[in-house]
């Protein structure tokens, strides 16, 4: 199978973490497309979603599903996205696509963030994937000198803003061994809107698409997780 053919097959596994009548929380990437593309086929049977994206409101529009403002709910059952890593605790490198804050946002009004991605995703160790870091212009060349200090090369990502009108900086070079510590400690950093590390975010669920099939994987939350 090709990666883009078990993109599919985890986009259309996802379909049975959907519940019946459900507003379903939506990430964005290609893997997520080949879910969205599932979905319209049980559109009746959910009352809507909230998007981490233009990019994914656009698609599920354009297969007729309400798409909600995410200040239109408090709670939802579950949210489906993609990842650029992730490791053997469900903590993920996102934002490959530039949508990290809004997918942390969605992830953080879901009971359960279920990542759905192809094998080569899954890594013992966080940091081959460039780190995605959506940053406020201003604080650019500090924050640079900050991930230097870590070991990291940084860089903007020509041409790119994020629906949030804003740059991301990629990070290479880093291996995230903490990814609960790195997240805090880079999220403290005045600058910072986002880093792409989903710790706190975890996923609680990721199915693998493999050569064999969908393999499930279940991780335990961070005890500290709201
Ligand atoms: C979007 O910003 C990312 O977080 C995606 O979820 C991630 O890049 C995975 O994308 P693919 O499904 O396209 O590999």
């Amino acid at each position: 199978m090709t990666q883009d053919e078990l993109k599919a097959l985890v986009g259309r596994a996802a379909l049975d973490f959907v519940p019946e009548g459900a507003i379903v929380g939506v990430g964005t990437g290609s893997t997520v497309n080949h879910f969205i593309d599932a979905l319209a086929g049980i559109r009746q049977r959910i009352a809507g979603a909230v998007s981490s994206s233009e990019a994914s409101s656009a698609r599920l529009r354009a297969h007729g599903i309400p798409v909600l403002e995410a200040a239109a709910v408090q709670r939802l059952p579950v949210y489906i996205d993609g990842a650029d890593e992730i490791d053997g605790s469900g903590c993920m490198i996102k934002g490959g696509g530039a949508a990290l804050t809004r997918e942390k946002i969605v992830a953080d009004l879901a009971e359960r963030f279920v990542c759905i991605a192809d094998e080569s995703k899954q890594v013992p160790v966080l940091g081959r994937f460039p780190l995605p870091v959506e940053v406020i212009p201003m604080a650019v060349a500090q924050l640079v000198r900050r991930f230097a200090a870590l070991g990291g090369s940084a860089t903007l990502r020509e041409g790119v803003r994020t629906d949030n009108g804003l740059p991301i900086l990629d990070v290479r070079g880093l291996s995230i061994t903490d990814p609960p510590a790195m997240e805090a400690e880079v999220n403290q950093w005045p600058g910072v809107v986002t880093v792409g590390i989903f710790a706190r975010h975890r996923a609680s669920v990721c199915l693998l698409g493999t050569r064999d099939g969908v393999r499930r994987l279940d991780f335990a939350s961070l005890p500290s997780a709201g």
